[in-house]
């Protein structure tokens, strides 16, 4: 007896728009991007749109009903925006994916149906594993709202919510069928929120792309100051990393150990949950990656210099390099952090594969990181904090 070798190749593709004003009945990308596959047909529309969004942009509905209304050959509006909370609350929140499944039925939405979804990275995920699991799968067209959203989580092809107190630990892989970052959207967005998302181009620079890293440095001041031109540079050229990372690595879906976006990311989730989702993604990100850059350099990988700029840069962007959460201990006086390794390899599976840094725009493969090396440079990272702000509240 022999096994048949069964073999499945599935090609995916979806346009990543940069635009501005996407409601606007003259801006085409909407339309486009949802009747790009059967350009003949009328196609069935839901929107979703979190609350935070709706309340600072109350002539939603009504542009979304004028747009369709232009549109009107080509799209229909199959029922009345659906309005939800978002954020990493509804994440947390394991009744949510059903109250989607529930409109989405009541919508009649179909496989060939498109659900736009408006709102920041939580939200996208959330909305998306909701979409990705009725009927198998809905078509997703995300909407995102958020610097994180637009530069990073909104453009890849992972959903997922929390739960067991473990960040996405129910989620799936699903790519989105076209993806739509609106510039006008961060008009509204918190300061907080706006410098947050960029320690993901500070993450995707340091681990593949020198130049980007040159041009953070260069224009970190404007892009602490959210300077629009250097802004939309920054979303760009970080979500295009992201997007060349996602279809080159030849592993789109994470089947092996290796998560090389993941730069700093092992501490960051871990700190999520530790402070209850005080800090947001992005701040927890920007101590991971302080973190991971100056264990890089303690252990002989990454040049001091090196390290030093990179702790400068996420300083001069405004993000955190350290929270109280990083030096809090269990019973036995084990720092907490810590257990976000074991946490981060159970994700996967297999062997624990963390990236560490070897140059600026150069990552390195590990499996192994030494505790006594974390903890040196975490009281290193509380040294430096003197004048630091306490995030969130
Ligand atoms: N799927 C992925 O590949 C992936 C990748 C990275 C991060 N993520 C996830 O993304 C989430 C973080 O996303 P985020 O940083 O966008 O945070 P978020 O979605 O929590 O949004 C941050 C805050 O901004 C509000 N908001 C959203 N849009 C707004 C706007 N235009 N104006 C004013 N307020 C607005 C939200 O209500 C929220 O309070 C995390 O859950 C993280 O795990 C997912
Ligand atoms: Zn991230």
């Amino acid at each position: 007896m022999s096994a048949y070798e069964q073999r499945i190749t599935v090609a995916l593709d979806y346009p990543v728009y940069f635009t501005e004003g996407v409601l606007e009945p003259a801006n085409p990308h909407l339309l486009e991007a949802i009747r790009r596959r059967e350009p003949e047909r009328r196609h069935r529309c839901f929107f979703a749109l979190e609350q935070r969004v709706a309340e600072l942009w109350p002539g939603l509905p009504a542009s979304i009903a004028a747009y369709v209304e232009h549109h009107g050959a080509s799209l229909e509006l199959v029922a009345e925006p659906f309005v939800a909370p978002g954020g990493e609350e509804s994440k947390n929140d394991e009744a949510a994916p059903a109250r989607f499944h529930t409109v989405f039925e009541a919508a009649g939405l179909d496989r060939q149906s498109a659900v736009v979804v408006i709102g920041g990275g939580a939200f996208q995920d959330l909305v998306g594993y909701a979409a990705a699991t009725a009927h198998r799968g809905l078509r997703v067209v995300r909407v995102p709202t958020t610097v994180l959203g637009q530069n990073d989580s909104g453009v890849g092809v992972k959903n997922g919510i929390n739960a067991f107190g473990k960040k996405n630990f129910l989620g799936c892989f699903a790519a989105p069928f076209a993806v739509l970052a609106d510039a006008r959207f961060l008009e509204t967005l918190p300061h907080r929120d706006r410098i947050a998302g960029m320690a993901e181009a500070v993450k995707v620079a340091c681990i593949r792309d020198a130049r980007f890293f040159d041009w953070l440095c260069a224009h970190a001041q404007k892009l602490a100051a959210f300077e629009p031109a250097a802004v939309k540079e920054m979303i760009r050229r970080c979500a295009i990393l992201h997007l060349e990372h996602i279809a080159g690595s030849g592993d789109p879906f994470e089947l092996g150990t290796a998560r090389p976006l993941d730069f700093g990311h092992w501490a960051a989730h871990k700190l999520e949950t530790l402070t209850d989702f005080r800090l947001r993604h992005g701040e927890a990100v920007a101590i991971g990656i302080a973190l991971d850059t100056r264990y890089s350099s303690d252990v002989g990988l990454l040049a001091p210099q090196a390290a030093d700029r990179v702790l400068n840069l996420l300083e001069t962007i405004g993000l955190p390099l350290w929270d109280e959460a990083l030096d809090s201990r269990d019973a036995s006086g084990r720092l907490r952090v810590l257990e976000g390794l074991r946490e981060f390899r159970e994700h996967l599976g297999g062997e624990l594969t963390v990236t560490l840094l070897e140059a600026i725009g150069r990552g390195r493969e590990v499996h192994e990181l030494d505790e006594v090396v974390i903890a040196r440079n975490i009281e290193r990272l509380a040294r430096r904090r003197e004048g630091s702000v306490r995030y969130g509240t």
